[in-house]
């Protein structure tokens, strides 16, 4: 019998028993759950996160190197870091083009990756030398930005300019903190000045090659916001 509301773990395994109640507070059942430890044998932490912080947009990285051939790489660790300054973080894992470029002009930019776009932004993820722009290479116009240097790709209905504001180092990871310059939208798919989900149709990543198609919206007011 497991007291409900205490957990039962196998030190060998790291299988959980634990007992389950419905509304009310009765026991109806005994489930079970694993639990992955970083650092033990056989966990591995990339798999699981990316399995399971999901749905993650994707930032769509434009960037040009300091001879100004340009660079283009998906990064779905991906996020809004403050609003006021506006700031999106986005991590390298590893030293790529993408990073190094940054740090050597401070600017990039940020497109969104619509449905419509996923199979050449999955494309721009192929490891290419920084000689190769990944746009010209897999044929994805680019447009220039109204701020920065590098540009954006152009089928994007949304583009976010950035300039370096700091980065962050994590063992073999750095987050780039970029605060945003401008934003620039594709009127088609403003409601008003709001850019309306329905019509920018992001996709976003999941686990291992699992990608997610844009899911249904439903509405829910903030308590007390009408
Ligand atoms: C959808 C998707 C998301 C990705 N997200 C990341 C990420 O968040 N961080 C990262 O370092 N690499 C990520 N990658 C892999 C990079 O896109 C890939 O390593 C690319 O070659 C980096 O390009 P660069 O060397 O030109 O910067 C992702 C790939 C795909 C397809």
């Amino acid at each position: 019998m497991i007291p409900r509301g205490r957990a039962r773990t196998d030190p060998a395994t790291r299988v959980m028993a634990y007992a389950t109640a419905a509304p009310g507070g009765t026991v109806c059942g005994v489930s079970t759950r694993r639990e992955f430890r970083p650092g033990d044998d056989g966990v591995d932490p990339y798999a699981l996160l990316t399995a399971l912080v999901v749905p993650r947009p994707i930032a769509w990285v434009a960037t040009v190197d300091a001879d100004g051939v340009g660079n283009l790489a998906p990064h779905s660790f991906f996020t809004v870091a403050s609003h006021r300054p506006p700031i999106i973080a986005f991590t390298s894992i590893g030293t790529k083009d993408t990073l190094r470029n940054i740090r050597a002009t401070g600017e990039f930019t940020v497109s969104l990756v619509t449905e419509d776009l996923a199979e050449a932004a999955n494309a721009t993820s192929a490891s290419l030398g920084p000689e190769v722009d990944e746009a010209e290479q897999v044929g994805v116009a680019m447009e220039a930005g109204s701020v920065v240097a590098p540009p954006r790709v152009a089928a994007s209905p949304a583009a976010l300019e950035c300039r370096l504001h700091s980065t962050v180092g994590f063992g073999a990871s750095t987050v780039i903190f970029g605060e945003v310059v401008a934003f620039s939208v594709d009127e088609a798919v403003l409601d008003g000045d709001h850019p309306e989900f329905t019509r920018l149709r992001p996709v976003a990543r999941l686990g291992r090659d699992e990608w997610g198609l844009t899911p249904e919206v439903i509405h829910r007011p903030r308590p007390g916001q009408h």
